[in-house]
């Protein structure tokens, strides 16, 4: 069997520690020998699961793209390959042997391929070990607290030449300046904390993830504020619990401020995920009914509705007090959209308990709700108590699936004749002439219109609903649309900004002024002393002043920019024509 070096192995149980947590920056060296590697080569990432994966794939790429690789999308090009694993629901181990299988072509094919293994799954007890025994060829397993360590861990490998096992199940750090390339340049996920406390009993997050680490709020705001300057639209703010956000930093920091400090960085749609039923509180109510960018659409998971299978559970709230919220919630902001995750089969869920779920969703109302037929997570307390049988928990799932169809499509019925703002995300892949969004209340909107809207904030009524989807139309000129984004981009543009910036300080410059008058003056004195003796003088002092002029340090750095802007302004044109 190929020697394996173990930086760190994987313990489930050290996942409950709690350290002291200390901010640190990221280490972005890139040693000699991994540049010399990743010149001219490529690397290739796969990401399963939740958003904090997605952002941990940005984070890796960043890493990867520093060090010199180039990205592709073809999995046979890949002389890196990352699988960013999720371990949150059914069979995760068993469908990694067979993606780990198909990347066997790009061994036999090239003997320096790098393959990673990362994400959730790595935090399991034994399974880095394990998939290497099956797998020689495996380079690196990496959890998700060493995302940072990519570059380190890859030189590593390049100097070693043997399999590396580095996972840590609880970090004492929050990783700041990390690198990261985002998959979309309107749409962005910032984590604001890092790791779950709330060890609900069938999740194994707390042990993939670790405890729970907010990120300074100044850091968070930091980074909204440059998506902002740099024309994102929309920014989803990430963590398990994002309602205990800032509790840990014991300084009154709280996710209430940090939403209302980041709504005020003028993005033009906010949202967050996932919020903890008893911890979202009144003020976390006010603060998005305060601010108009923040998106009415709340992700509020539930589990179950009967308050004896919450307790088995591990969650720390009872049906009425779930109730409660979500009334106070539609009481504070009527047109919320509530939508929520439901778990069917959890161990000893009674046909009763099962029937107070029923009853709980069609109470509140769902706009939308992910389903899930419980499965024992390794490790994780509920994996040991009495399981329902398959049959009963598939039986159930069906009839908890015809309810939540029935209240999506309610909800989505509702939403026909009345008009939303859709954040185009790009063409339907069935029809290019199609356009697909999502308004802010979450739910997936169709309508024709060109693919240069992709990106834009468009006013669309809606026709028709499929449940899942709407369809609708466009109630303006695409065109007015696009202009209205362009002078949005216009606003936001690096190059225009230091180009306005430029001419603004050159206005009110008091040299540029003086000089200027000064020029004025002097060509009036020159006019005069045409055929005169002090013509000659006149003309020298003209050209001095005019030589201060043109070599003025702001004028030469604004004539400068003055043919990227032209241009810019001139490609625009091209796009409207
Ligand atoms: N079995 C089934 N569903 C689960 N979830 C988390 N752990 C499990 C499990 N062991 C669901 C929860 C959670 C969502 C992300 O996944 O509903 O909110
Ligand atoms: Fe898992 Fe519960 Fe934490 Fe959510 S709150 S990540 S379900 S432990």
């Amino acid at each position: 069997m190929a020697k394996i070096k173990i930086i760190q192995k994987p313990c489930q149980k050290d996942a409950a520690k709690r350290p002291e947590v200390e901010r640190v920056l990221a280490n972005r060296e890139v040693p000699e020998i991994l540049k010399t590697f990743a010149k001219g080569r490529y690397f290739y990432i796969r990401t399963y699961g939740c958003q904090g994966n997605v952002r941990d794939e940005e984070v890796m790429a960043g890493f990867l793209s520093e060090a010199g690789f180039t990205r592709t999308y073809e999995q046979s090009k890949a002389d890196v390959a990352v699988i960013n694993t999720c371990a949150v629901r059914e069979n995760a181990e068993d469908k990694i042997y067979g993606e780990i299988g198909a990347f066997k072509a790009n061994k036999v094919r090239n003997k320096d391929f790098i393959l990673i293994l990362a994400g959730c799954v790595m935090g399991e007890d034994g399974v880095g070990e394990n998939l290497i025994k099956t797998y020689p060829f495996i380079s690196l397993v990496i959890g998700t607290h060493d995302v940072h360590k990519i570059n380190e861990l890859i030189t590593d490998y390049l100097k070693e030449h043997q399999s590396i096992i580095n996972v840590h199940s609880f970090s004492s750090e929050v990783v700041e300046q990390l690198p990261s390339v985002r998959l979309n340049d309107t749409e962005a996920f910032v984590n604001i904390s890092y790791g779950c406390d709330k060890f609900c009993t069938y999740c194994i997050v707390p042990f993939t993830r670790g405890r729970e680490r907010s990120r300074h709020p100044d850091d968070v705001v930091a980074e909204c504020q440059k998506l902002v300057d740099d024309g994102y639209k929309q920014i989803t703010l990430l963590g398990q619990n994002v309602n205990s956000y800032g509790l840990d930093l014991k300084d009154g920091t709280n996710f209430a401020t940090l939403l209302a400090r980041v709504a005020e960085t003028g993005i033009s749609r906010l949202k967050f995920l996932t919020s903890y039923p008893s911890q979202f509180n009144d003020e976390m109510i006010e603060t998005m009914a305060k601010y108009p960018n923040i998106d009415h659409w709340l992700h509020f998971p539930v589990q179950s509705g009967s308050t004896s299978c919450l307790k088995r559970m591990g969650r720390r709230y009872t049906r009425e007090e779930y109730l409660e919220r979500a009334k106070k919630i539609k009481e504070m902001i009527p047109d919320m959209s509530l939508s929520t995750d439901i778990i069917v089969g959890f161990p000893g869920e009674t046909e009763e308990e099962f029937l107070d779920t029923l009853s709980l969703a069609k109470e509140v109302g769902y706009s939308s709700a992910f389903t899930f037929i419980y499965s024992p997570r390794p490790g994780t307390p509920a994996a040991t108590m009495e399981q329902v049988p398959p049959e009963v928990s598939h039986e159930r799932f069906n009839r908890l699936k015809a309810l939540v169809d029935d209240l999506t499509a309610k909800h989505s019925d509702e939403m026909i004749g009345k008009t939303f703002e859709v954040l185009v995300e790009g063409t339907s892949k069935r029809d290019e002439n199609v356009l697909s969004g999502y308004a802010r209340n979450g739910k997936l909107v169709n309508f024709v219109g060109p693919a240069y809207l992709t990106g834009c904030l468009v006013n669309v009524r809606i026709l028709e609903s499929h449940v899942y989807s709407l369809k609708g139309e466009m109630v303006e000129d695409p065109l007015v649309v696009k202009a209205r984004d362009v002078a949005f981009h216009m606003k936001h543009d690096k190059l225009l900004r230091e180009y306005s910036r430029l001419s603004e300080e050159i206005a009110n410059d008091e040299e540029i002024k003086s000089l200027g008058e000064e020029l004025v003056e002097a060509k009036k004195e020159l006019a005069l002393s045409m055929g005169q003796e002090s013509h000659k003088e006149k003309k020298a002092h003209y050209e001095e002043i005019l030589n201060k002029i043109n070599n003025h340090p702001l004028l030469l750095n604004r004539d400068a920019l003055h043919e990227a802007v032209e241009g810019e302004l001139l490609a625009i044109r091209d796009i409207l024509k």
